[in-house]
């Protein structure tokens, strides 16, 4: 089996602890069984996220120090753009405060009441900005992407079939955009292949349908295609990320992921489009240099997008996964394959077939992982879901405990502890039960909601 080895040394730390047992059930139960709610000193490893909270690179806050505090015309911001035209070939960006400010702004610019915006699967935030503007999301993928246990390389690919047939149905006037999200965070970071863009492009083009492209975690999409997409096997990640944004018309990325940089943006060659979201800048983040970022953040963004464009950056979550993911497997706990690239993600279904999905198994895993070890891991499943125009619960496609890697910040020492002790929650699984709701905000329900054991 491969180990993964690190091409960083680490100079910079920050203890933690892992609390007695009795706090922890004591944490988790005022946190209402949500990980969102648990405060970080009860917490040991947080795998919650890596979104916001990969390690930083020594050039990264160097760059942080010469910020041009400028409301207008800042330098930090053109040394963004020329990071941005650089890597991917980019002549307007727009930065905004993180991801999903980016897609408020798309949202806002480009969704009409009654439009239908297609994707290879939708993530949480991007969903329920394209449903306030008045669309509806369209998930097109493949009949393979939802199977947890699998070999296939590319998860993420869109059905062109799918897509052929969502046109023929809608029109393509009613279709806002194609939306590719690189890689699919709420089914496991599964990348897509270059050729799959490429055709979905193809056939976007020829109905005049925009393609937008989500690069949050764009680096591991590349690494993934490097190392899954055969004819692409020798190229570097620099050529591979040029070659992925021929096909893209409109670019967006939370920079809190691969960027590693609390931040986000929006880039495009189309002058029209960029002329569509502009003016809502100003109204929505701030002015055209800054977005709602501060300047060093943007220094730190600039840095961080060419540092992910190297070998060893885009390789070093994706391979610390991998190798979670196969202590996993060995072990006989159900996670999905292949190994993404933004966490390991146990399957709740197959790791708690006693309980039932109405009874929230990816919640209720979460919280019991929790319990077991000191780490915090995010429900991806029914909760994340919420209800419909009805008041019914939504039933998630897949229902996943994410365990996410922050690049760079836990060893494989961690990573052995995580699955030792979520191998030993496996063969203790009967001790866990159910969930339901007892406080469900109406947006976004997963962040702030409260449950008790049903
Ligand atoms: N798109 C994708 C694919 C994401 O994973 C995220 C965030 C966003 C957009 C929104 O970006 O957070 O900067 O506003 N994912 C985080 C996560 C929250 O934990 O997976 P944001």
């Amino acid at each position: 089996r491969s180990i993964p080895i690190e091409m960083h040394k680490v100079r910079i730390v920050q203890s933690t602890q892992l609390p007695p047992i009795r706090r922890r059930l004591a944490a988790i139960q005022e946190a209402g069984f949500n990980t969102f709610l648990l405060r970080t000193r009860d917490v040991f490893l947080d795998m919650l996220t890596d979104s916001g909270t990969n390690a930083m690179s020594d050039n990264q806050l160097a760059a942080m120090m010469r910020a041009d505090d400028a409301y207008a015309g800042s330098e930090s911001f053109y040394r963004l753009t020329d990071a941005v035209k650089d890597i991917f070939g980019f002549d307007y960006v727009i930065p905004a405060h993180q991801g999903r400010a980016a897609e408020h702004l798309l949202a806002k610019a480009f969704v009409k009441p009654g439009d239908v915006v297609l994707m290879n699967y939708h993530f949480t935030t991007s969903k329920a900005h394209i449903e306030l503007a008045g669309g509806k999301v369209l998930e097109i993928f493949t009949d393979d992407a939802l199977i947890t246990k699998s070999d296939i390389p590319f998860k993420g690919n869109l059905d062109l079939e799918k897509f052929e047939a969502a046109i023929n149905t809608y029109g393509a006037e009613k279709i806002a955009y194609v939306r590719m999200e690189a890689t699919t965070n709420l089914i496991g970071g599964q990348p897509f292949s270059l050729e799959n863009l490429r055709q979905v492009k193809e056939l976007a083009a020829k109905h005049k349908i925009p393609l937008v492209f989500d690069g949050s975690l764009i680096s591991e999409n590349a690494y993934f295609i490097q190392n899954r997409e055969k004819a692409f096997g020798g190229r570097s990640i620099k050529e591979i990320l040029k070659e992925l944004m021929q096909y893209v018309d409109i670019f967006y990325m939370s920079g809190r992921k691969s960027a590693a940089v609390r931040g986000g943006m929006i880039a495009t060659n189309n002058k029209d489009f960029y002329n569509q979201i502009l003016p809502w800048l100003p109204v929505y983040e701030g002015f055209a240099t800054y977005g709602g970022m501060s300047t060093k953040e943007i220094e730190a963004m600039a840095v961080g997008l060419r540092e992910m464009t190297e070998q060893e950056v885009a390789s070093s979550g994706a391979d610390f996964i991998e190798y979670f993911v196969n202590q996993l497997e060995e072990k006989g706990v159900p996670a999905v394959t292949p190994a993404g690239g933004l966490a390991c993600h146990v399957d709740a279904r197959r790791f708690l077939p006693h309980i039932a999905q109405p009874q929230y198994p990816a919640g209720a895993l979460a919280a019991a992982i929790y319990l077991v070890s000191g780490i915090r891991s995010m429900e991806r499943g029914t909760i994340s879901m919420d209800r419909d125009a009805q008041g019914n619960d939504v039933m998630s496609d897949l229902e996943l405990a994410r365990l996410a890697v922050p690049r760079r910040v836990y060893t494989m020492s961690q990573l052995d502890y995580a699955a030792d002790r979520i191998a030993w929650l496996h063969n203790h699984r009967d001790l866990v039960g159910g969930l339901r709701f007892v406080e469900e905000p109406p947006v976004l329900r997963f962040f702030f909601g409260r449950l008790q054991p049903v």
